[in-house]
């Protein structure tokens, strides 16, 4: 097999979205409006919109024996491959339940399910060795080591990434141990915020001058992407309509990694991530309206440098 350009690690999930009309107070219930079920999970996310915009890409996930064949399948089908898409037996799928108020207010329970099984499993070692770029999500953070540990010995490059779990899974020396050598770090202004105070760091100049590039993402003010410390500011691309901003980040990541893949620089590939955000922004679900290279490309066109 041909090396390919990205190995994503990260959750596959799935997403129960549940419009109620205001969110419940404390020991009260209250009807819901609508339901659905989304394939969603950080890793199946940017891992579906990168290979749909044609960046070779391979995902490491855990998954239960719950786990809905129909995701593997819209997976393959977007040409993602799946060898370490790995289902435990005994566990289940890791789910978020997130309820929506229609004024945008949102509260999320999440059942990690097969990911808290991590820690004493094999490496899934395909995503590492057929990759060029190793990108680090949510999930473990001590099995991770293991893997940004194969990664070096390979001489991948290693993006770190930990998104909102920076906040209550990480510590700050699984996050000091992962950006050694590595050379990405993702985050929004929040998940930055968590990194400087677990490095002890007074500025976003300093992380940058930790890592090779950075990439922060401000929701609709746009994001900056910081190349060995100088900061490249990158507007945000407006979508056609805003109903949704869950998923915006993921879909950012597969923009840019779509660009740096044809040789993009980082620039065109920050605009790239804005504008792949601006599509996830159009519709509910994280996994919807993913739009074709061509498409992207049309739509960052007057934005590229
Ligand atoms: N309202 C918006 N209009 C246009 N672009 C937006 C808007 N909100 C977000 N974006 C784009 O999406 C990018 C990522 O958004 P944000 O910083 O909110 O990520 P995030 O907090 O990781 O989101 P999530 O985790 O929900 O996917 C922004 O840098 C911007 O380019
Ligand atoms: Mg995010």
């Amino acid at each position: 097999v041909a090396v390919g350009y990205l190995g994503v690690f990260g959750h596959v999930a799935l997403d129960h979205i549940l419009a109620v009309p205001r969110l419940p107070r404390r020991n009260t219930s209250i009807g819901v409006t609508a339901r659905k079920v989304h394939f969603g999970g950080t890793a199946g996310n940017v891992a579906r919109w990168a290979a749909t915009l044609g960046v070779r890409t391979a995902l490491a996930a855990f998954v239960g024996e719950d786990f809905p064949p129909e995701y593997r399948k819209a997976l393959q089908a977007c040409g993602v491959e799946v060898t370490d898409l790995r289902i435990l037996p005994g566990t289940t799928t890791p789910v978020a339940w997130i309820f929506g108020e229609p004024r945008g207010d949102q509260m999320a329970v999440m059942d990690q399910g097969a990911v808290l099984r991590a820690d004493d499993q094999p490496l899934q070692e395909h995503a590492v060795r057929e990759s060029l770029i190793v990108h680090l999500m949510t999930g473990p953070p001590a099995y991770y080591r293991r893997v940004a540990a194969l990664a070096r010995e390979l001489r991948r490059d290693v993006a770190v990434d930990p998104a909102q779990e920076i906040h209550y899974v990480y510590r700050g020396r699984d996050l000091a141990d992962l950006l050694e050598g590595a050379r990405f770090f993702f985050g929004n202004a929040s998940e930055v915020g968590q990194a400087l105070k677990f490095l002890r760091l007074r500025s976003v100049r300093a992380l940058a001058a930790r890592v090779p590039v950075l990439v922060r993402t401000l929701g609709s003010r746009g994001s900056e992407v910081y190349d060995r410390g100088a900061r490249i500011a990158i507007p945000r691309v407006a979508p056609r309509k805003v109903v949704d901003a869950t998923g915006a980040g993921d879909a950012y990541r597969a923009g840019f990694y779509a660009g740096l893949s044809r040789g993009h620089d980082l620039h065109d590939c920050g605009v790239l991530g804005a504008a792949a955000a601006s599509f996830a922004i159009e519709t509910v679900g994280t996994q919807t309206n993913i739009p074709t290279w061509e498409a992207l490309r049309g739509r960052a066109d007057r934005y590229l440098g």
